[in-house]
């Protein structure tokens, strides 16, 4: 697909900081004369908050992980298609909380599917398309769940224990560390204005090789 528009994520385990950066991240995009449209995954289209309701929602049922994994790609396929594209085909940056960098980790480390199995799905849903920078906000897991545990009840990822979630910063890392120029990782246990004066650096390298 040729695409105008760019296309930025943002990963990081819980209580990074993603929203509050996210919005950052927004304003400084508007401010240099970008359009954008901010997303989120799971998510981003009515059909795909239902699933995510699915996904993040305790129900009566237990939800097993091969259906996790494809309803995952399902509210990814849905949002690919009604938003992402048509917002990158007319221009604009789509700025998304969480992409296929998260199902690597979160499925791939968090719950010990073959990573290989994940490519062949974003091979089949995705057909090539990719974040073009992934801004990483990385912070050790115990921090992260402290802050994470501030808000409100637990949903059904944030309630899984540590060694959850240090496998999916390690995948995090492993996969910023096999693709340097589309990661940007970012120290988040800085205060909030050097974490926000490390992405500002890391987009406007990014905007300069447009
Ligand atoms: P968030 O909006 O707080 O990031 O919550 C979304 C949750 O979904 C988060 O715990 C990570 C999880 N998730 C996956 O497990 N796999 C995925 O592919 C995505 C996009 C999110």
């Amino acid at each position: 697909m040729t695409k105008p528009g760019k296309f930025i994520s943002l990963e990081g385990v819980e209580g990074v900081g993603k929203t509050t950066n996210l919005e950052y991240i927004a304003d400084h995009l508007k401010s240099v004369g970008k359009k954008i449209v901010i997303t989120r995954e799971p998510g981003g289209t009515p059909i795909a908050e239902k699933i995510r309701g699915l996904l993040l929602d305790h129900g009566d049922e237990v939800l097993c992980k091969e259906s996790e994994l494809l309803l995952m790609f399902a509210a990814r396929a849905q949002h690919l298609d009604t938003v992402i594209k048509p917002a990158l085909q007319a221009g604009h940056w789509v700025l998304c909380d969480r992409f296929t960098d998260a199902t690597y980790a979160y499925q791939g480390g968090g719950r010990d599917f073959l990573m290989q199995d994940i490519a062949w799905m974003e091979g089949f849903v995705q057909k090539g398309l990719k974040p073009d920078k992934t801004i990483l906000l990385d912070l050790d897991v115990e921090t992260g769940l402290k802050r994470a545990s501030k808000r409100s009840e637990p949903d059904r990822f944030e309630s899984e224990k540590k060694v959850f979630f240090e496998k999916v910063r390690q995948v995090y890392l492993n996969r910023a560390e096999a693709e340097p120029d589309r990661f940007s990782v970012v120290d988040a246990s800085l205060s909030l204005s050097q974490v926000q004066e490390a992405i500002k650096i890391q987009l406007d390298d990014f905007l300069s090789k447009e």
